[in-house]
């Protein structure tokens, strides 16, 4: 585990508690070095698995105290809710069947959430726990991670700044390559439930990566999805879910797009060459901008009338808020772990000084929440709904 040197600056560290990232596991390993990186807050709980033995394996590794190793997340909420010391905030990171009744255990507790995307299966439990959070005070993070770059949040000030003049078009995608084979079927973990509809829900790939297209169009260009028309492929023999999904959309007439904008997304787990591929463009009446995770720390912008340019993290003058995320000097790689690192900053920044009582400003809830997270199910709803209809035109 990395263990976090740099002084936050903010003051007190928190701590919190983990459901799911047992051992073998993927992203909860990520969400802890990630919450290292700064030092702002130390994992204290949790409840790793369904597996007990391998809670109390995880947990010894980690360093946290035999009676804070719980069997269920419904024990873990119970007995954290009723210590003096009880954890700040807990992390969320199973598949997507229990993101629902997890993080509402938790909240009904007075705990503080953050969990992974999908938030849930359902709108109505998506904004179940959208007004619960509200209700209770707390606050409700969702770690759409890719959101968490500085050159992102470059991108979304130059466009609210409307320094690309009115969006027309955009387009985002999210090709990867690795159920090309049929991993579901050999052995892989992550590959079983996310092509399982009862564990990861109505969709595979649109909820995997096609949701973190929808979070990130809509953080960096403010726009709002007024229609769209979804074909979700099936191409894996045998796959119930979809591995393959080409969306256009129509936008809403709004601040960065008088007229309303038009788009279109691609997300695919069968594109061979393709890693991780997520990549932006955001094309306006005065510029266009383009961004791609592989490549995270430049930024390529087109401004009428001026030489294209590629601007560089930390080097090239990048607002503020972008800025102050950026850790390192420009020419060394920031890369997954620090954008998650950021989100967590963020979110942890915030508990921080509503714990203290203080007011919160718009740069310090500048994290994914519960209201994104809502959205996110909602588009998902909306995909499965047009493509069942035949590929159909309908209402967001
Ligand atoms: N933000 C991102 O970029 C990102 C990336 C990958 C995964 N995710 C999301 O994170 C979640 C987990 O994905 P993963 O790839 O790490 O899955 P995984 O299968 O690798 O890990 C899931 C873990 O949860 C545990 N678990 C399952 N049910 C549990 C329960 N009821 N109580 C306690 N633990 C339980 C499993 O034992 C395992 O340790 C998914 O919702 C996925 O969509 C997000």
């Amino acid at each position: 585990m990395i263990e976090g040197s740099a002084d936050s600056g903010i003051g007190g560290k928190l701590t919190y508690g983990m459901v799911g990232g047992g051992a073998g596991a993927f992203i909860g390993d990520v969400h802890r070095k990630s919450i290292a990186l700064d030092g702002m807050a130390d994992i204290r709980a949790g409840c790793f698995s369904r597996s007990y033995d391998n809670t109390l394996a995880t947990g010894k590794a980690l360093g946290i105290a035999g009676d804070r190793l719980y069997k269920t997340f419904e024990e873990m909420a119970e007995a954290e809710a009723k210590r003096a010391d009880k954890i700040d905030f807990v992390v969320i990171v199973t598949p997507n069947i229990s993101h629902y009744p997890a993080a509402k255990a938790f909240l009904n507790k007075g705990i503080n959430v953050v969990c992974d995307k999908p938030l849930c299966f359902e709108e109505a439990e998506a904004q179940e726990l959208a007004d619960l959070a509200k209700k209770n005070k707390l606050l409700f993070g969702v770690t759409y991670t890719y959101t968490g770059f500085p050159a992102v949040k470059h991108a979304r000030e130059m466009i609210r700044k409307g320094e690309i003049g009115d969006i027309i078009y955009v387009t985002g995608e999210y090709p990867q390559d690795w159920l090309i084979t049929p991993q579901e079927k050999e052995g892989s973990k992550q590959a079983e439930w996310r092509t399982d509809p009862k564990l990861a829900g109505k969709s595979n790939c649109v909820g995997d990566i096609g949701s973190h297209i929808e979070n990130m169009i809509s953080y960096v260009t403010g726009l709002k999805i007024k229609s769209l028309c979804a074909r979700l492929d099936k191409i894996g023999p045998g796959r119930v879910l979809d591995d393959n999904a080409t969306i256009m959309l129509e936008y809403a007439p709004g601040n960065t797009a008088k007229a309303g904008a038009k788009g279109v997304y691609w997300s695919s787990q069968v594109a061979m060459g393709y890693d991780n591929g997520l990549q932006f463009r955001v094309f306006g009446t005065k510029g266009g901008i383009e961004w791609r995770v592989e490549d995270p720390n430049y930024l390529k912008v087109s401004l009428l009338g001026k030489p294209r340019a590629v601007l560089s993290r930390g080097r090239d003058g990048f607002y503020p808020r972008a800025q102050s995320l950026s850790r390192i000097p420009s020419g060394h790689p920031e890369g997954y772990f620090e954008a998650m690192a950021n989100i967590y900053k963020t979110y942890i920044g915030a508990l921080i000084k509503q714990k203290a009582g203080q007011s919160l400003t718009e740069d310090d809830l500048d994290f994914p929440n519960a209201e994104n997270g809502l959205d996110g199910v909602k588009f998902i709803g909306k995909c499965v709904e047009s493509s069942q209809k035949g590929a159909v035109w309908v209402n967001f």
